[in-house]
């Protein structure tokens, strides 16, 4: 593998125009500062937006953008004013960012938004293109890139791409609200990992992909025909070293080396030495549950006014998105809130809310988490809130209580933390009167294991478990048990097929021959497929065999005319040469009357799905239904069968959404063999798609060609992707 190419749309570093030179200042927000560790300590390069717009560049100073860049080893993607109008403003940040983070209100769905969004996105893809050589790994961030992954994998098909969301991937009921909702997910399908901060988020990921794009996904693998993208959680970690360091040498300066910020802090402490300092930072965002908080301060301060004048609450909001509307609104009533706050409850000695509304150095953000007795972090919705880690982190004697909303990721793995629901006044000012009289050894007990976790479990750590499950993934889809059938293995099989002289061969109808269908009686054959079977089934020395699950009645309506060579209900019944089906297993049906009240009461349950009576078997279709309800009433359907057929007369078989019970003497395997027997065949050939041609693959004897129909876990030799491809392998052996 060669290095790492990290993409998003911020660079670690922002870069201005001073004084007609250009000055690079650290870029503030999650994303940024986690993976700042990641490609410092590795050889990566990161790609994304410099932060200055092609109209803010002038041409001479392109070079030493450049240069500056590379010194950080980033190299960027030019953006017009135009296009960050329309790509980052609008569609990522009045479209996406809204919606995924729940607030469907201040949810745009422009068409200009989506147009810009899509060829910016191509931008960075061919950025990538440019900057990478085939074997380096891309890993891919956040939501202002979800087509990224899909419109590198078209170009290079081979290439290695993770894709990390760091934001919540909503429920599908949301998400499905979006127009261009399929393009998102086929573009994040692009990935051969994509990775989110908790299982929740995964969990409607999974979800989406299912009833948007009906792929099949099983645990945390979605087929997408040719390759398996896996889907998993890691929640993002902090560079804890980074932060208890910076705490330790903050504490070793002297008083007069201290920062104004600190000496200020300082001062109050001094001045007011059982007063307690509550801090929020956040990005000034309408996710981040600001001015909530503020509102839940005074309802505190109202409640118990005994603190007044005893808890001072310091807001750090760093300017944010300054164009979008919504922030616009935010950053007033903020100002406004807190104006009317301090206005009616200070006093000569206290002001209850100290404001800050700007980005800070590194220095102070530690000064602050120092001195600082309570973090109260209220975000509405976080995809994880690194805040939250980094000030459990500066806690070297580990004092301290951590307020933390269970709407943010990183909640998930803070148990610790007093946990709060930002939206319950009553219960926060509860929990805030419970953090000011925490005893210091209840404070450090809870510091004690949260710290812990967090060394543990830090961003180096993470970002590896990102990068091993990639690799592991790629060696998975390369080391698929079954080779898949390119150009020289057809001509291979082919070229076999012309030189045998007894040949035998089963093929499976439905999702071989046919696609599946929701009405499966609508599958029927189409005129070329007669055309291609009728040039093998008249060929010399060779034994067609169509072996398929279906009815005996269906297939005397579709091809006993044709007089095929037909095995129907996956071994019950058996026609050659056109002669009515006669019975190829001693098979019972006494034993349905019991089952099928079972699968009627499934039906009653589940919308959509049906019961196939056959002869000698029932089945459960389950093709119509909501794909996540069917898959759950399927899996709780098997619980009830097995357990009511646990005698060896009858089995369940799990075929491709339907459930079929028959007796367990029957299966394709053991009618193919039996059809094995009667003659001396010196090529053997069966393809068929699903769980029920297992039996084939696993009993027919080595020297037979199988092959499975997608791409899945198989004892068949080979896969091919789908019926179109089938259809073209047929047509090679019908020449
Ligand atoms: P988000 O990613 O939504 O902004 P997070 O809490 O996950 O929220 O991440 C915020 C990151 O930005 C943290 O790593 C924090 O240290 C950094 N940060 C926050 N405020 C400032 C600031 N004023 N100056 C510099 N960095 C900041
Ligand atoms: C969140 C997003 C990041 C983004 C950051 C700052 O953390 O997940 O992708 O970079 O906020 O937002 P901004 O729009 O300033 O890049």
């Amino acid at each position: 593998m060669g290095k790492t190419i990290i993409i998003s749309n911020r660079l670690p570093v922002q870069l201005q125009i001073s004084e007609g030179g250009i000055v690079a200042t650290p870029s503030v927000g999650g994303l940024a500062t986690g993976m700042k560790s990641i490609h410092n300590s590795g050889e990566s390069l990161w790609i994304g937006w410099s932060g200055l717009t092609d109209e803010e560049t002038p041409e001479e100073l392109n070079d030493a953008i450049n240069i500056a860049l590379e010194k950080h080893n980033c190299s960027k993607v030019n953006l017009s004013q135009e296009e960050m109008e329309g790509y980052y403003f609008g569609f990522s940040n009045r479209t996406i960012w809204p919606l995924f983070h729940y607030f469907m209100e201040y949810t745009e769905f422009e068409l200009d938004f989506w147009e810009s969004y899509k060829s910016v996105n191509q931008k960075f893809a061919d950025a990538i293109l440019e900057n990478s050589d085939e074997d380096d790994i891309i890993w891919v961030h956040d939501y202002q890139l979800m087509l990224v992954p899909q419109m590198i994998k078209e170009k290079r098909p081979n290439a290695v791409i993770g894709f990390f969301l760091h934001i919540p991937f909503p429920s599908y009921e949301i998400f499905r609200t979006i127009p261009w909702r399929e393009e998102l997910l086929s573009g994040l399908l692009g990935a051969d990992l994509i990775g989110f901060h908790t299982y929740d988020y995964e969990r409607h990921f999974l979800s989406s992909v299912r009833r948007l794009l009906g792929l099949e996904v099983s645990f945390n693998d979605i087929n997408i025909g040719n390759r398996v993208v896996k889907v998993d959680s890691f929640p993002m970690g902090i560079d804890y070293k980074k932060f208890r360091d910076a705490a330790i040498a903050h504490n070793a300066l002297a008083p007069e080396n201290r920062s104004v910020l600190q000496k200020r802090l300082d001062d109050h402490k001094i001045s007011a030495p059982d007063t307690k300092l509550i801090l929020s930072i956040d990005r000034l965002d309408y996710s981040k549950g600001i001015a909530k908080r503020i509102s839940a301060f005074e309802y505190f301060l109202n409640k118990y006014p005994e603190y007044k004048e005893k808890v001072r609450l310091v807001i750090l909001a760093v300017p944010s998105r300054s164009n979008v509307p919504q922030y616009q609104l935010l950053k007033k009533e903020i100002d406004e809130l807190v104006g009317r706050l301090n206005g009616e409850l200070s006093t000569v000695n206290w002001t209850p809310i100290w404001y800050f509304y700007r980005s800070m150095p590194f220095k102070n953000l530690i000064d602050l988490y120092i001195s600082s007795d309570i973090a109260w972090l209220t975000p509405l919705r976080d995809g994880m809130n690194l805040v939250a880690k980094e000030y459990i982190a500066t806690r070297i004697d580990k004092t301290g209580v951590l307020i933390l909303s269970e709407m943010a990721g990183s909640a998930y793995e803070m148990n610790e933390a007093l946990l709060i629901n930002p939206n319950n006044f009553e219960h926060q000012a509860e929990t805030l009167k419970k953090a000011i009289t925490m005893p210091k050894k209840e404070q450090m007990a809870r510091n004690m294991f949260l710290q812990k976790r967090l060394e543990r479990y830090n961003v180096e750590v993470w970002a590896q478990e990102f990068m091993t499950a990639l690799k592991n993934q790629i060696e998975n889809n390369e080391a698929f048990v079954s080779k898949k059938i390119n150009d020289t293995i057809l001509s291979k099989i082919t070229t076999k097929y012309k030189n045998a002289t007894n040949r035998l061969v089963f093929l499976d109808y439905d999702g071989t021959l046919a696609d599946f269908h929701n009405d499966p009686q609508q599958a029927s054959p189409d005129k070329a497929l007669y055309e291609v079977l009728d040039k093998i089934h008249n060929q010399k020395n060779t034994t067609l065999f169509l072996i398929s699950g279906r009815d005996k009645q269906t297939f005397t309506k579709w091809f006993l005319h044709k007089k095929y060579n037909m095995i129907v209900e996956h071994g019950v019944w058996i026609s050659r040469n056109g002669e009515e089906f006669s019975l190829l297993e001693n098979v019972k049906s006494d034993w349905m009357h019991k089952i099928k009240p079972v699968l009627e009461s499934f039906v009653d349950r589940t919308p959509g799905s049906f019961i196939e009576e056959k002869n000698y078997s029932l089945a459960w279709h389950y093709r119509n239904t909501d794909p996540d309800f069917g898959e759950k009433r399927a899996t709780e359907l098997n619980t009830v069968l097995t357990s009511l057929t646990s005698n060896d007369t009858l089995s369940v078989l799990n075929g491709n959404k339907v459930m079929e019970v028959k007796s367990s003497n029957v299966n394709k395997g053991r009618a193919a063999v039996r059809m094995l027997s009667e003659s001396d065949f010196d090529f053997v050939f069966a393809m068929g798609d699903d769980w029920t041609d297992e039996y084939m693959f696993e009993e027919l004897p080595e020297s037979t060609i199988s092959v499975k129909v997608g791409r899945q876990k198989t004892q068949a030799k080979y896969f091919i992707e789908n019926t179109k491809k089938v259809r073209e392998l047929i047509g090679k052996f019908a020449e």
